[in-house]
Parts: structure tokens; C-alpha cells; sequence
């Protein structure tokens, strides 16, 4: 397994182009399983998460090619309406071929998801939505049994604007007889751009956005050829990794209002940042010279819990206490011992970690435990004295594209090591 050795203390400059964005590419490589077309897709970031779901649509029998940022899929003809356990288990979004798959084939076995690192993060939206549209389920021996000749529109009012099942109901949705709504729907930016995808494969989809979306189901879906929106968190994590070493950074080809959540709080801190013909800038003195802030993680357009992580390592630098509140996932914040393994002053009360801040990192070794935890021990390692070695980066790997490779120009000093353990 990989290591991340990182020296600290210096400051970033220069311009980094984002990738496209992970979860956007996840649920739209699943919508592909509703037509039996060749669908193109591209700007797709070469992500572990992106080669599990074309190994999962391969063995169900689509062919699919994938030389980033270029993948096609062909999912003419289906032999196994499965997802088995060993392929959910690496990736929990493989739920999301439930809803194709129903809806195209009639029936579907998936792996119950299981937990992870950062919560239950049960299915059970996504299982009651598809139940609403006239879908048979059980479950048996870990899995998810579906059937149903034709799935018919319903109205379905979902408990929380859960993301991956706002996606799994509409995608169902696009191919069943009569109109759905789901209310209280997701409206983050990917939801938005799948909605865009289905549509332009010939659903009849409105109101993607806002938290009431309308599908009008139709029979057939043709393939489709797609470039998706670039990467809002990954654009966010070279954000805030600018504000607190400083410096002056330029983040490329992202899309402005995406990021609106994060430049508020980003503002509010006292970050100087503009917004250019290219990208968004950031320029500033870095940490110590910017004031703490508070925040809660919410559904969009509130701060995302994808960013909560990243934003609290910025918070242990500046001046003054912060109190950072996780109201997505009930067990987001492992990488708080780490951060005070380096030195950083945080306690957590239940949802809210109260962060002192004002101190001065020191590099350690640390370990990485999930996607983001992973975005927070470098930004760390970026900002701390000395040298930091961030063990088990494959969890890293799974949602950055090569992370080191694009810090390096902007005078990152780190680098890729073949770990041990
Ligand atoms: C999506 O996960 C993202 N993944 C996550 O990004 C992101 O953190 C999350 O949305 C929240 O924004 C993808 O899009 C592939 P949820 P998802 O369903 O859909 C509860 C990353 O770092 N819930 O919106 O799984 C759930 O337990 C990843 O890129 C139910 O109770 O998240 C959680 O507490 C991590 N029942 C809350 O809702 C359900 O049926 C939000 O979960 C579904 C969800």
C-alpha cells in the first residue's frame, strides 16, 4: 500500500485543473444500464471508484471501455442483473443499479451496501421508494432481492434528501408507466447533472435542483454521448489547502456556483477569493492570518459534508475557536485524532467538534481512514512543521486523481511512497 510523505511550510502557487466530478460519474456510468446503446462519457477522473463500477457493469455483461477521461458502455446485452458482494462492499454507490436495473430487466440483486467508515448509511429510501413504484423486495442472505414487470410512477416523499437515492428513484423513475414525484429530494449539483443526462437519453425529467423533482416516465432511452461537470469537492479541497498554507492559487475549470456553500464560509474566515475568466483564485498569508468560523454540514446549497474535514484542518491554524458541526453522517470525525496526534487542539461533543485554533502542526505519521479524512492529513501535512507520512492513501486514491502529482507544481513538497503495512 502507497504512503504520502509530505514536508510542510510552504506556501502555493500557481494553477491546478480540476477533474471531473466522482459523483456525478457514478450514477451516470449506472444510468447507462437503461439503454442498450453505446453511451460515451467523458472528462471521467481515472478513480479507483470509477474502474470498480465498470468492473461491476462487466460482470453483468455490458461492455465497457475505460481509458480515462473516455469510458463507453454497452449494456445491450445484460447476462446478470447483479451486483455481487465482494464489488458493493469496495463501493456502497453500487446500489445505485438497483433502480436500472428494475427498470430495464424487471428484476435486480444487489448486495446489501453494509456500513462504513463514516456511518450506517442504511438503503432504506432508496428500497422504500422503489416499493412505492410497485417493486417486490426481499431480503435474503445479505442481499436485495427486486422484481417488477413494470415499475409505475408514484409520489414518494423521501425522510431526508438522501443523494445516491434521489439518483437510484429517478433513474427507476425515467423508465416507469405515469408521472413520479419524489419530494424532499437531494439538490446537489451531480443530482442536477444526471437529471441533464437522463434527459438528454430522452427522459422527461423537471425540477432536478430543487427538493420536488417530476419524472415523466417514458418507454424507451437512447444512448448518450456526455461530458460531466467537474469535481466541486476535489476544486474545494485545493481551495481551502491554499488558504491555509497561502500563497496564490488559481483552481481551473470549475463551476462557480457549485462552490458558492464553501466560498461563504471561505469569505467569512477572511479568505481573499476572486473569481476569474479560468477558475476561482485564492491569495492570502495563510492560516494564521485568517479568523476562525462556525459551520454545519448540510444537504445543498448548505456547507458539504464532503468538505468538513478539509475545512477543520484550515480551522486548526487560524485565530480563535471554531465549532464544526456534522449533521449528514453520525461518525464523520477520525480524522480529528489524527490532527491532534499532529498537534491540533479539537474536542468532540457528539456532532460538534470544537476546534482551538492558532497552533502550529507538527508533521507526524498519521492514517488515512476515508475519502476525506484522507483530503484533511494532507492539507494537515501541507500546513504542519516537518514532515508528515499519511499511511493507507488507497483511501485517497478513490476519489483524487493522483493527488501529489497535481500539489507538486504548485511547490507542494510531497511525495509518493511504496508503503508497507
Ligand atoms: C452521497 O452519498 C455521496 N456519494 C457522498 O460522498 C456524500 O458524502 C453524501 O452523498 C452526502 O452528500 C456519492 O454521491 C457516490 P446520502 P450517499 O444518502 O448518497 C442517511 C464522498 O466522499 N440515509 O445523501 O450515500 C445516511 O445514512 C462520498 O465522495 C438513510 O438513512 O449519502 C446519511 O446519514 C462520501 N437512508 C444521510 O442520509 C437512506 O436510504 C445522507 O446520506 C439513505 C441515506
Amino acid at each position: 500500500m502507497d504512503n504520502l510523505v509530505i514536508e510542510g511550510g510552504v506556501p502555493l502557487h500557481g494553477a491546478v485543473r480540476v477533474s471531473g466530478a466522482k459523483n456525478a460519474a457514478l450514477p451516470i456510468l449506472c444510468a447507462t444500464l437503461l439503454t442498450d446503446g453505446t453511451c460515451t462519457l467523458r472528462n471521467v477522473p481515472a478513480l479507483r471508484d470509477l474502474e470498480t463500477t465498470a468492473a461491476l457493469l462487466r460482470f453483468m455483461g455490458a461492455e465497457t471501455t475505460v481509458t480515462p477521461p473516455v469510458v463507453t458502455v454497452r449494456a445491450g446485452s445484460l447476462r446478470r442483473p447483479e451486483a455481487p458482494y465482494e464489488l458493493v462492499k469496495q463501493m456502497r454507490a453500487s446500489v445505485m443499479v438497483l433502480g436500472p436495473l428494475l427498470a430495464r430487466h424487471g428484476r435486480a440483486r444487489v448486495s446489501l451496501p453494509g456500513g462504513c467508515a463514516i456511518g450506517a448509511r442504511p438503503i432504506d429510501q432508496h428500497l422504500k421508494g422503489l416499493q412505492a413504484m410497485g417493486a417486490k423486495i426481499t431480503l435474503e442472505h445479505g442481499y436485495v432481492n427486486a422484481e417488477c414487470a413494470r415499475l409505475r410512477g408514484a409520489t414518494i416523499p423521501l425522510d431526508m434528501a438522501t443523494v445516491t437515492g434521489t439518483e437510484n428513484l429517478m433513474m427507476a423513475a425515467a423508465l416507469a408507466r405515469g408521472r413520479t414525484q419524489l419530494v424532499g429530494a437531494a439538490r446537489e449539483p451531480e443530482v442536477e447533472e444526471l437529471a441533464r443526462v437522463l434527459n438528454k437519453m430522452g427522459a422527461r425529467i423537471d425540477g432536478a435542483g430543487t427538493d420536488v423533482i417530476h419524472i415523466e416516465g417514458v418507454d424507451h432511452l437512447h444512448p448518450m454521448d456526455h461530458a460531466i461537470i467537474p469535481d466541486r469537492i476535489e476544486a474545494g479541497t485545493f481551495l481551502v489547502a491554499a488558504a491555509a498554507t497561502g500563497g496564490d492559487v488559481l483552481v481551473e475549470g470549475v463551476v462557480p456556483e457549485h462552490l458558492e456553500p464553501l466560498a461563504a464560509r471561505l469569505r467569512q474566515a477572511g479568505v481573499e477569493l476572486t473569481r476569474e475568466e479560468t477558475g476561482l483564485r485564492v491569495r492570502g498569508e495563510g492560516g494564521r492570518s485568517l479568523r476562525a468560523v462556525d459551520l454545519s454540514t448540510a444537504p445543498h446549497p448548505g456547507f458539504p459534508t464532503d468538505m468538513q474535514a478539509q475545512f477543520m484542518a484550515l480551522m486548526t491554524a487560524v485565530q480563535g475557536t471554531s465549532v464544526v458541526t456534522e449533521a449528514v453522517f453520525e461518525n464523520r470525525f477520525m480524522h480529528v485524532p489524527e490532527l491532534v496526534r499532529m498537534g491540533a487542539e479539537i474536542e468532540v461533543r457528539g456532532r460538534a467538534a470544537v476546534v482551538t485554533g492558532g497552533t502550529k502542526l507538527s508533521g507526524a505519521t498519521v492514517m488515512a481512514t476515508d475519502l476525506r479524512a484522507s483530503a484533511c492529513l494532507v492539507i494537515a501535512g501541507l500546513l504542519a512543521e516537518g514532515s508528515t507520512e499519511i499511511l493507507r492513501v488507497y483511501h485517497l486514491d478513490r476519489g483524487y486523481e493522483a493527488l501529489e502529482k497535481k500539489l507538486q507544481p504548485l511547490g507542494a513538497r510531497i511525495r509518493r511512497v511504496r508503503g508497507g503495512a
